[in-house]
């Protein structure tokens, strides 16, 4: 459906990205791209966030402005995780670790000024991590971040890794997934157990979910739960 100009890739600042299921992400040029929602949506949020995360040196993404449905940020250079995962260029206890040391250094940053925890991505996984050139591994997509318990962060991640480990429709894949959930839990630092069904509402209200996926999260969850209480 397209019920404005801002909707339709064609019409967008430059050559597109990739289109998600909430934003569509365009190149401006070598250091800079856009992404826009596609619906109406309030950014500060995100922004405040990044901009939080990245003055305590946490990597994110440079924010250089954003106005309406349009944030304009910092270019990354270089795979995501999950690419790397796919081209070989990456082990699975290497990705585990990666995931896990993104979660401990995310949850070492100070609260936001007024806020009592500090900030979870409750996104965290292989797509949203890239390995820039420069900068070392950088997570991205912080659409639903906000501020809550670290172990509730590490419990999403750990689900969504299950998701693809409990899906049977690719046997290397699904594989592939298990080994690393094993490998993100023994580095993890803290218990995602207790915070399971939260982890499990979270993921049910994923907007890019289809309905086939919406039925692999509790069985996702009860992965979890076995692979912890080993
Ligand atoms: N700042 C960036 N620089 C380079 N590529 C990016 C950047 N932000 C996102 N991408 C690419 O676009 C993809 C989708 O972006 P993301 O923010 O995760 O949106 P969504 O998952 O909602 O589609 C990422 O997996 C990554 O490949
Ligand atoms: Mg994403």
């Amino acid at each position: 459906m397209r019920s404005s100009e801002a909707t339709d890739p064609d019409a967008g600042p430059g050559p597109v990205l990739t289109v998600g299921s909430t934003a569509v992400i365009y190149l401006l040029d070598d250091e800079r791209v856009v992404r826009r929602y596609r619906e109406q949506h309030d950014l500060s949020r995100e922004v405040e966030i990044m901009r939080h995360l990245g003055a305590h040196g946490f990597p994110v993404p440079e924010v250089f402005a954003a106005h309406g449905l349009d944030l304009e940020m910092e270019r990354l250079h270089g795979p995501t995780l999950l690419q790397s995962l796919a081209a070989g260029e990456t082990g699975i206890p290497e990705a585990g670790h990666l995931l896990a040391d993104l979660h401990r250094r995310l949850h070492a940053v100070p609260p936001p000024p007024g806020e009592r925890d500090g900030v979870v991505h409750l996104a965290l996984h292989p797509a949203n991590v890239i390995l820039s050139e420069r900068h070392g591994p950088v997570l991205v997509d912080w659409e639903v971040a906000r501020t809550g318990p670290a172990a509730l962060d590490v419990a999403v991640t750990a689900v969504i890794i299950a998701e693809v480990a409990v899906d049977e429709d690719d046997v290397e894949y699904s594989k592939a997934a298990r080994a690393l959930l094993a490998a993100f839990l023994t580095a993890a630092d803290d218990d995602p157990v207790p915070h399971l069904a939260q982890a499990v509402r979270i993921r049910g209200e994923d907007p890019s979910l289809v309905p086939g996926e919406t039925a692999l999260v509790e069985p996702a969850a009860e992965l979890v739960r076995h692979f912890c209480t080993l």
